[in-house]
Parts: C-alpha cells; sequence; structure tokens
C-alpha cells in the first residue's frame, strides 16, 4: 500500500540525521571557524529547504487540514501544537542565522541545540502520536489519496532537488568526521 505516513517517517529519518550534524558540529568551533560556518549556513539551507518546504509543507498543506477535517478535537489539540512548533521552528533558524551573521559562533550553536531538541521532540510527537492517529482515521484509499497528493507537491517542489539535499547531507557528515 502507498503509504504517506511512511514517507513522513522516511523523511523524519533524514531529519535525524541532520540533527545528529547540528549537534555535533560545536566541536569545529574550537579548530576551525570558517569550516564551523560554511557548515552551519549548509546546515540551515537543509533545514528551511527540505525539513520545512518539503516535510513542514506536506504536513501543514495535507495531512493536518484532512485530519482536522475528521476530528475538531485534534484541530484545536495536537494539530495546533503542530503548526505552533513549525512556525518557532522558523524563528529558532532565523536567529541562528543572525548570531551567524554576526561570527557569534557560540550563541549560534546555543540556539541550534536548542532548536535540535525541540525538533527531536517534535518529531517523536509526530511519530508517536499524530501518525499514529492519522492511520487509525483514513481508510486505505483515503491514504492512497494523500499519498499522491504528498507526491505532487515534491515534483511540483523538484524531485531532484530534493535527492540533491539529502546526498548534501552525507557531504556535511564527512567534513565534521
Ligand atoms: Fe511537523
Ligand atoms: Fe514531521
Amino acid at each position: 500500500m502507498k503509504s504517506p505516513v511512511k514517507v513522513l517517517f522516511d523523511e523524519h529519518d533524514i531529519i535525524l540525521s541532520a540533527i545528529a550534524i547540528a549537534k555535533d558540529a560545536g566541536r569545529l568551533i574550537e579548530n576551525n571557524e570558517a569550516a564551523y560556518e560554511i557548515l552551519i549556513r549548509e546546515l540551515i539551507g537543509f533545514f528551511r529547504e527540505y525539513a520545512d518546504q518539503y516535510h513542514h509543507y506536506k504536513e501543514e498543506q495535507i495531512l493536518f487540514p484532512e485530519m482536522s477535517k475528521k476530528n475538531e478535537l485534534l484541530e484545536e489539540g495536537v494539530i495546533q501544537e503542530m503548526f505552533e512548533h513549525h512556525t518557532d521552528f522558523r524563528s529558532m533558524i532565523k536567529s541562528i542565522e543572525i548570531f551567524l551573521n554576526s561570527k557569534d559562533y557560540v550563541q549560534a550553536q546555543l540556539e541550534l541545540n536548542n532548536y535540535s531538541e525541540a525538533l527531536l521532540d517534535h518529531i517523536a510527537v509526530e511519530n508517536d502520536e499524530v501518525f499514529q492517529i492519522a492511520e487509525t482515521l483514513f481508510d486505505t484509499d483515503e491514504l492512497e489519496k494523500i499519498f499522491f497528493r504528498f507526491e505532487d507537491c515534491d515534483r511540483e517542489l523538484g524531485d531532484a532537488n530534493k535527492t540533491k539535499l539529502v546526498n548534501q547531507l552525507k557531504e556535511m557528515q564527512a567534513s565534521i568526521c
């Protein structure tokens, strides 16, 4: 079966590997500030494009509204909470960038650590709660329709660009080893 929930789980796994890089990045500050700045700018790009544009967009534009249509209590509860987290993530990424622009690498890393922890918690709630609810709310046909809308979404944003972002992550991983 074409499962939209699996698509989101798989994207979470990719995002988790970016979080692991973000947590390790701090050690570059002591021995190579230039490399640190390059890496964090690449990570910011990844979180904005892959995590926000490709992933959060599918949740916000497709999955969450469909779940809300099925259950109003969800809309005012955990779904609203998930939307608020996404908004917080955007402003946290912005402040990491501001610290980076002013060469305040220690503060940039502190904010990046806060972002990483918040995103880890968010992913855990979605994996353990929100996606489990989604699988019980929709029948097979409905899930398949959501899956195809996800595919359309990625196609519009660019499938090749999505693959490129994942490959860039492997290069980033290598740069801190
Ligand atoms: Fe989310
Ligand atoms: Fe998510």
